[in-house]
């Protein structure tokens, strides 16, 4: 008898755990496109890149401010000419946009992991890093935390980019539009790999990333609420105050600052701040970044 209980008991609390974890991502997101390659195994999704196609998801609802965070371990092996890339964007020609996205490799190469974010309709403000990890091989967590303040981009609660509210300088800074949260996977052997050359080898397809761990934890709003009732209703105000809006998120603390510096010495591999070439005269973001840094 005692032992039937047992047994029942932990079979309910298996099938609870089991849905907890698996009801998780259906909660917050839904398949995008080609649903036949996105799987779900337990508490992990596949996302699997083949010739036929590539796949994505999408959170079921837009977001101001927060922080959305996933664990992704990446295409192992030979991920050359494939591209995973999770963000957050919203809609429309002058949408914004805050990109992670992880560039493969032939084996044995390191990945490149790029970061851009979009204000009003315009990119251009890429960065890349070579990780202090081999992203294919655990999973890690990638997370972006947006307030009014500042757009932080974390591996592993290590932050890789901030892109700082500079309004007062009169730099357009991206809090006005509601934001989905996005991933996929694809083939973009047209440039993703050293710079186009090498291309995807589909004899070691399919390519697969794992998910797991979703989190956001965000003002959500309805489509069906207009967009100024969203604003109101994701700022703090008296009554209520968000997370995200207490002054200690309004910018890095010395610790994350000095990981931030460790990270941009030690990690990095290319900045468009630094990139005389292709902008003569820095953007103006850049110099005030650069000022900040040499204050720190
Ligand atoms: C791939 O590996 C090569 C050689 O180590 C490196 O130059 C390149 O930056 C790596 N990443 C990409 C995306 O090409």
């Amino acid at each position: 008898m005692v032992c039937f209980n047992w047994v029942s008991l932990s079979f309910v609390m298996l099938f609870m755990v089991g849905l907890v974890s698996s009801a998780k991502f259906e909660e917050l997101y839904q398949p995008s496109w080609a649903f036949d390659h996105l799987t779900t195994e337990g508490e992990i999704l596949r996302m699997k890149l083949d010739h036929l196609s590539g796949t994505g998801f999408q959170s079921k609802s837009k977001y101001m401010f927060g922080k959305v965070t996933v664990q992704i371990k990446l295409v192992e092996g030979d991920s050359a000419g494939t591209v995973t890339a999770f963000y957050m964007s919203s809609d429309g020609p002058t949408h914004n946009e805050f990109d992670f996205e992880f560039l493969g490799n032939t084996t044995g190469e390191p990945y490149t992991v790029q970061t851009n974010v979009y204000v009003n309709g315009v990119g251009n403000r890429e960065q890349r890093l070579k990780l202090w990890f081999d992203p294919s091989k655990d999973f890690h967590s990638y997370s972006i935390m947006w307030n009014q303040r500042q757009v932080v981009f974390l591996v592993d609660e290590t932050p890789v980019r901030v892109h700082s509210n500079l309004e007062h300088r009169g730099i357009p800074y991206p809090k006005d539009q509601p934001m989905g949260v996005y991933s996929s996977i694809w083939n973009a052997d047209d440039w993703a790999t050293q710079g186009g050359l090498v291309k995807t080898d589909w004899s070691h397809a399919p390519f697969v990333a794992s998910y797991k761990g979703f989190e956001i934890n965000g003002c959500a709003c309805p489509a069906t609420v207009a967009s100024a009732e969203n604003t109101r209703r994701c700022s703090s105000n008296g009554q209520k105050k968000y997370w995200w809006d207490e002054p200690v998120m309004s910018e890095l603390n010395v610790h994350q600052s000095h990981q931030l510096i460790w990270v941009r010495a030690n990690h990095m591999v290319y900045d468009y701040c630094t990139d005389t070439a292709r902008f003569p005269v820095a953007p103006v973001e850049c110099q005030h970044h650069q000022h900040k840094t040499n204050h720190n």
